[in-house]
C-alpha cells in the first residue's frame, strides 16, 4: 500500500533535514520538491532567462530535462543528464527558485512529476503546496515552522560552517522576503491545509520533530487501519 506524507512550510523551517529523516525511519523515498524549482531556476540563469520574461520561461519548460534519481537512498537532480545537485543551495538560485516558482507553467511541469513519483512508492514530500495542492490526499499532512529570526539564525550558523561570510541581516531580509513572496503568490502560495498539523521547530531539536511527526503518522495511519 502507498502511504505519503506531506511537509510543508516556509524557508528555513528544517523541513528538508526532518523529511529525510523520517523518510528512513519509515523507509520512504524522500522528495525534495524545492530542489525541483531550484533546478528550474539554474537552468533559466544559465539561460539568461529573467523572471520578468513569461514566453521564455515557458519556452525554457519545454527544453529543461529533469529527472530524479535516487543513489544510495539520496535524490540526485539531473538537469538535461548533469548531475546538478550540488550546484542548487547558494542563495542566488534559491532566490531565483523563489520567483520563477511563480509562473504557472514551471509549476505545472513540476507538480506532474511529483504526484507521477508519489503514486509509484510511498514518500516523505517536502514543499510548499504539498499538502494543498500536490498530495491533497496524504495521509499524514505536516505544517512546520518557526519563527524568522530563529531561521535566520539557523541559516547563519549552516553559511558559517561552509567557511562563508554571511550578514545575518541579509539574511533576515531575504527569509522575509522570500516567505512573502511564497505566501502570496497567486498559484500555490504557501499556507497550512486545512487537515495539517502545526509543528513549530522554534524551540525543538531535530530529534523532538521527528518523534512528533512519527507520532503523528502511526496515529493517522492506526486510525485509517481501523
Ligand atoms: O525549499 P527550498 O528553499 O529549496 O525552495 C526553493 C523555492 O522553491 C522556494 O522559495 C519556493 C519554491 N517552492 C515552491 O514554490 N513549491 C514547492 N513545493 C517547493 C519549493
Amino acid at each position: 500500500m502507498i502511504v505519503n506524507i506531506a511537509i510543508d512550510g516556509p524557508a528555513g523551517a528544517g523541513k528538508s533535514t526532518i523529511a529525510k529523516r523520517v523518510a528512513k525511519e519509515l523507509s520512504f523515498i524522500y522528495v525534495d520538491t524545492g530542489a525541483m524549482y531550484r533546478a528550474m531556476a539554474l537552468y533559466l540563469l544559465r539561460e539568461g532567462v529573467s523572471a520578468s520574461q513569461p514566453e521564455q520561461i515557458a519556452r525554457a519548460c519545454e527544453n529543461a530535462k529533469i529527472t530524479i534519481v535516487y543513489e544510495d537512498g539520496d535524490q540526485r537532480i539531473l538537469l538535461c543528464g548533469e548531475d546538478v545537485t550540488p550546484c542548487l543551495r547558494t542563495e542566488e538560485v534559491g532566490n531565483m527558485a523563489s520567483v520563477s516558482s511563480a509562473h504557472p507553467r514551471v509549476r505545472e511541469k513540476l507538480v506532474e512529476l511529483q504526484q507521477r513519483l508519489a503514486a509509484e512508492r510511498s514518500v516523505v514530500m517536502d514543499g510548499r503546496d504539498i499538502g494543498t495542492v500536490v498530495l491533497p490526499d496524504a495521509a499524514v499532512k505536516i505544517y512546520l515552522t518557526a519563527s524568522a529570526h530563529i531561521r535566520a539564525l539557523r541559516r547563519f550558523a549552516q553559511l558559517e560552517q561552509k567557511g562563508e561570510n554571511p550578514s545575518l541581516l541579509q539574511i533576515e531580509k531575504d527569509i522575509a522576503d522570500r516567505d512573502t513572496r511564497d505566501m502570496t503568490r497567486e498559484i500555490s502560495p504557501l499556507r497550512q491545509a486545512e487537515d495539517a498539523i502545526l509543528v513549530d521547530s522554534s524551540e525543538l531539536g531535530i530529534e523532538e520533530v521527528v518523534e512528533k511527526i512519527l507520532e503523528i503518522f502511526r496515529e493517522r495511519t492506526g486510525e485509517r487501519c481501523r
